[in-house]
């Protein structure tokens, strides 16, 4: 059986400096996990002793908090500033662009419409910028029943497709006088989303790393399944099944933006042991 990786896959720019950065700050603590994979931050602790703290009111003055990709609130911010926490930010810097658009745009009057899922810390951080009216929508069909004012500006989580975020804008450009439209979607997504689509045509089995939690291996796992059936999305070599590699011939491999390379070698190396048996 061949092996083939998908031509982009793996860790975004993001996620590569904020590991570095938190490899530069051994020692300290990340506030809330630095990016969604346990087996990393798992990896940091050892090697790094980086710990992760959910807790806001763990950190003391003087203590080193390292701030995740995802971003925080701002008024979580301020108070880690104001306690003299020592604030190293490892916000992706695609993250720290709408959260200035939602404070730059909300000051001059604009309502805010975010689309993206309330509940995921990008937009927890996101929404918190916003000083006025702020609306999050997870589909166009929700944007029927939003009140906003005639101005409103849009932005998107990093995360979300593209196909989705226009059916939002090309609703509110039906119902708003000003609609003002920011591509926040981050481009390291669509590279990853595009060469999962290509391999996947192609392969019998595809296997696809990362977080149950990350939203991006979701959506490569979902594209690769519209393409090849047997696509699995495994955090680990410890879910490869032995039977999904029976008679196949082309195993294609994709990752998502917060899979490092020792966990995708690692899953290679065991394929490569199931699939000679
Ligand atoms: Fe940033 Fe995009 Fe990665 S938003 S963390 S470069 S997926």
């Amino acid at each position: 059986m061949i092996i083939e990786l998908a031509e982009s896959y793996g860790f975004c720019f993001g996620v590569k400096r904020a590991i570095k950065i938190a490899e530069e700050n051994s020692n300290s603590a990340t506030y809330g996990p630095l990016i969604h994979n346990a087996n990393e931050i798992a990896r940091l602790k050892n090697d790094f002793n980086v710990a992760l703290s959910e807790n806001i009111d763990t950190f003391k003055a003087g203590q080193t908090a390292v701030i995740r990709t995802h971003g925080i609130p701002k008024q979580e911010l301020s108070l880690l500033n104001e306690r003299q926490v020592n604030v190293v930010d490892a916000t992706c810097p695609y993250v720290t662009k709408p959260q200035q658009i939602c404070e730059e745009m909300s000051a001059q009057g604009y309502d805010i419409i975010i689309f993206g899922d309330e509940a995921h810390p990008e937009i927890k951080g996101v929404k918190s910028y916003a000083v006025g009216n702020v609306f999050v929508v997870n589909s166009a069909n929700e944007v029927a029943d939003l009140h906003t004012r005639e101005k409103v500006a849009v932005v998107a989580q990093t995360t979300r497709k593209i196909e989705e975020y226009q059916e939002i804008v090309a609703h509110l450009m039906g119902t708003h006088k000003e609609v003002r439209v920011f591509n926040t979607i981050c481009n390291a997504t669509f590279d990853n989303q595009d060469a999962v689509r290509k391999l996947a045509q192609k392969a019998d089995v595809m296997i696809v790393i990362g977080g149950k939690n990350s939203s991006n291996t979701k959506q490569l796992q979902t594209i690769s399944l519209n393409y090849c059936p047997d696509s699995y999305h495994i955090e680990s070599r410890d879910d490869l099944e032995p039977e999904w590699f029976s008679g196949k011939k082309l195993c294609g491999i994709s990752a998502g933006a917060s899979t490092p390379d020792w966990i995708i070698n690692e899953v290679i190396d065991k394929i490569k042991q199931l699939s000679s048996l």
